[in-house]
């Protein structure tokens, strides 16, 4: 019988097309190919149901669910629970906190897709899929990875710092720096040529340390 030890490890890229499946979720089933068309979509897996710390995390998505859709983006969640034990969680959550999950979460119980996206990671957990985010564009190419271990949540701030940032990249062809927040200045790619580079060098018209890192506003 093969053990975790011995699960095939291949992991997604980003740049890789998002392998597709079907799926059995908490709002029926699910082809990724055809979820979320024309979407972003921010598809993350926890260790398991009715734990402390996926409980804060799962919260936190719920909570900013409008944050994500005001980017265009859905949400899809997974663990390897049956989707009867996903209810009771849900459930639970909803009458104790009012907080409530209203987005899919995929019960993985046969390991397909935690397998599919590198998800279980047998040194770390055996039976869980640990924390992982991905950030599939809207032609369904993983453009962002996040891997956290099972005893450290994660950011929801840097999950939608870092959505924003992808979007923001793709529509004005920059690029963003170290702790990029909206509203921040963006670099502007550096030049290839030399002429590019001269005509970098003497544009008094961008703010610049020298012509590798020159950054402007977005108006
Ligand atoms: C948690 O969510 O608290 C948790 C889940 C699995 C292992 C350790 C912690």
């Amino acid at each position: 019988m093969e053990t975790l030890t011995q699960v095939n490890t291949a992991m997604p890229r980003i740049g890789d097309k998002a392998p597709d499946f079907e799926a059995v979720t908490t709002k029926g089933k699910i082809v990724l190919s055809e979820y979320a068309r024309d979407q972003w979509l921010v598809m993350f897996s926890h260790p398991a149901d009715f734990t402390p710390v996926c409980t804060t995390e799962m919260s936190g998505f719920a909570k900013r669910k409008k944050e994500f859709e005001a980017l265009n983006t859905a949400l899809l969640g997974l663990s390897i629970d049956s989707v009867h034990a996903h209810l009771g969680w849900v459930n639970n959550v909803r009458e104790k906190t009012g907080v409530y999950f209203d987005f899919p979460i995929i019960a993985d119980l046969d390991m397909k897709v935690s397998k599919l996206y590198g998800m279980l990671q047998p040194n770390e957990s055996e039976t869980a899929a640990v924390r992982a985010v991905f950030f599939i564009d809207p032609e369904k190419k993983i453009r962002l990875i996040m891997y956290y271990p099972l005893n450290v949540g994660r950011n929801m701030d840097e999950i939608l710092r870092a959505l924003q940032a992808l979007q923001v990249s793709d529509k004005h062809k920059v690029a963003l720096p170290l702790d990029w927040k909206k509203g921040d200045k963006v670099i502007i790619p550096p030049p290839k040529t030399l002429q590019e580079m001269d005509e970098r060098i003497s544009d008094d018209s961008i703010e610049k340390v020298d012509f590798y890192l020159a950054m402007k506003d977005l108006n």
